[in-house]
């Protein structure tokens, strides 16, 4: 789907750098790196950049509801089916996305030709003859799926009740619809029906704003509630086995909340994807001040430590799209690489996440005191070998900063640890 308003011409970028490292050739050890993409990333510059620094790819439109089904009810497989065949060409994976989601799908899935809500049982009938064709005709072509995206409300008031936290969608309300019951089970019901459709495909559950605490406390709830119930009837694989953060953040994101759900996700036992990853620059005029430019590659930086935190727990990082002037939020230019290609100062941070907030561990405040340690070896984890008076503090280094670097030296550690483990696994 282009971006642009209907019938203007749109003119993307010809050219890409090409002597620039590789996002996936740098988080190789950590976890897949990707972008969503759409039939114009195919061709040209666009391919090539996609080449170079990706290794899995979603498809930003083709493969929702919408896409996959006409009026009749029939389905229309021809464009996904023809990205599948030109991706596969260059051995690129790829994600589903997605099943069952309250937007950019067919009303008659869940309401009748007058507009009202269907009653459960055709909603269901609806819900399994989506999976089963879906899922089965993309069987063996996908890796995984998100099978429920935003199912669940912002701020939910009561998060540890999950079916009080639902969002209210039709179909959550067509699997209420004369059946004595909330209706919440259309959740684990389509999860039921992807595994017997796709039994290859790891299945997600799909969300945004996951770094809310509210939110992400009822995605747990839930996830483990019908994870449970699928481990104690015999089977020795989780149901749900991934959560997708969708990651779609703003220069105000903070990564300590991001890690907070991190951590409540992973001791479920499922993987966490970052699945559409962005950082809006909001109240951006024209272009971005070098002032804001630093601001999100600052974050994305921070961002990115943490993920290299969990990298033994992620699968993949995804990117909502590949340049600025073909995002869905173009206006907020959210993504690593310009409108022409050319990568951004946060491509520079991404690509180098410490060096590029200056976290060098041989910086006076550290290396002064460890003088023993070989240049790039960190601090122990605990940060246990560092003075206890910060020797920052008789260099006029502020001991604010030292402490900064110690913190930050630790969670270094912590990454290299994780890495090397998972390089021996
Ligand atoms: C967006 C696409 O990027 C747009 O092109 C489209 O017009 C609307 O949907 N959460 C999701 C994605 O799960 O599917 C959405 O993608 C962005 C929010």
């Amino acid at each position: 789907m282009l971006p642009a308003m209907a019938g203007m011409p749109v003119a993307y970028a010809s050219t890409a750098q090409t002597d620039i490292p590789s996002l996936k050739e740098v988080y190789r050890e950590d976890f897949l790196v990707g972008c969503a993409f759409s039939e114009r990333d195919l061709s040209g510059a666009r391919l090539s950049l996609i080449r170079s620094q990706f290794n899995v790819l979603t498809m930003e439109n083709a493969m929702k509801p919408d896409a996959l089904r006409n009026a009749a009810g029939g389905f229309t497989f021809g464009l996904a089916d023809s990205m599948i065949a030109s991706i596969g060409r260059d051995g690129l994976p790829l994600h589903g996305h997605t099943l069952v989601w309250h937007q950019q799908s067919p009303a008659w899935l869940n309401r009748d030709e007058q507009g009202g809500i269907l009653a459960r049982a055709e909603a269901e009938r609806n819900l399994a003859g989506h999976i089963e064709s879906v899922a089965g005709h993309f069987a063996g072509k996908v890796i995984s799926w998100d099978v429920v995206n935003e199912a669940v409300m912002d701020n939910p008031p009561n998060p540890r009740d999950w079916r009080a936290s639902l969002r209210q969608t039709d179909w959550l309300n067509a699997f209420a619809n004369g059946a004595g019951q909330s209706g919440a089970d259309y959740v684990e019901r389509a999860f039921l029906l992807a595994r017997e459709a796709d039994p290859a495909a790891k299945l997600y559950y799909n969300d945004y704003n996951l770094d809310g605490q509210a939110k992400a406390i009822a995605v747990a709830a839930m996830v483990k509630e019908i994870n449970d119930r699928y481990i104690a009837r015999g089977n020795t694989r989780l149901l749900i086995e991934g959560i997708g953060m969708q990651a779609h953040y703003h220069i105000r994101t903070k990564p300590e909340d991001v890690e907070a759900s991190l951590k409540r996700f992973v001791a479920l036992g499922v993987e966490v994807s970052i699945s559409e990853l962005d950082v809006f620059v909001t109240g951006a005029a024209e272009t971005l001040t070098p002032a804001q430019e630093k601001m999100q590659a600052e974050l994305y930086a921070r961002l990115f430590l943490v993920f290299r935190k969990y990298a033994a727990h992620i699968e993949r990082v995804t990117f909502w799209g590949l340049d600025n002037g073909s995002s869905w939020r173009k206006k907020q230019f959210p993504l690593l690489f310009d409108a022409s290609l050319a990568p951004k100062e946060a491509f520079r941070a991404v690509t180098d996440p410490e060096g590029y907030l200056g976290i060098a561990l041989e910086t006076p405040a550290v290396s002064a005191q460890n003088t023993e340690a070989p240049a790039n070896t960190p601090a122990s984890a605990s940060g246990e070998n560092l003075p206890a008076e910060a020797p920052a503090r008789s260099t006029g280094f502020p001991w604010w900063a030292a402490a900064a670097v110690a913190g930050i030296a630790a969670g270094i550690a912590a990454c290299l640890l994780i890495r090397r483990r998972k390089k021996a696994g």
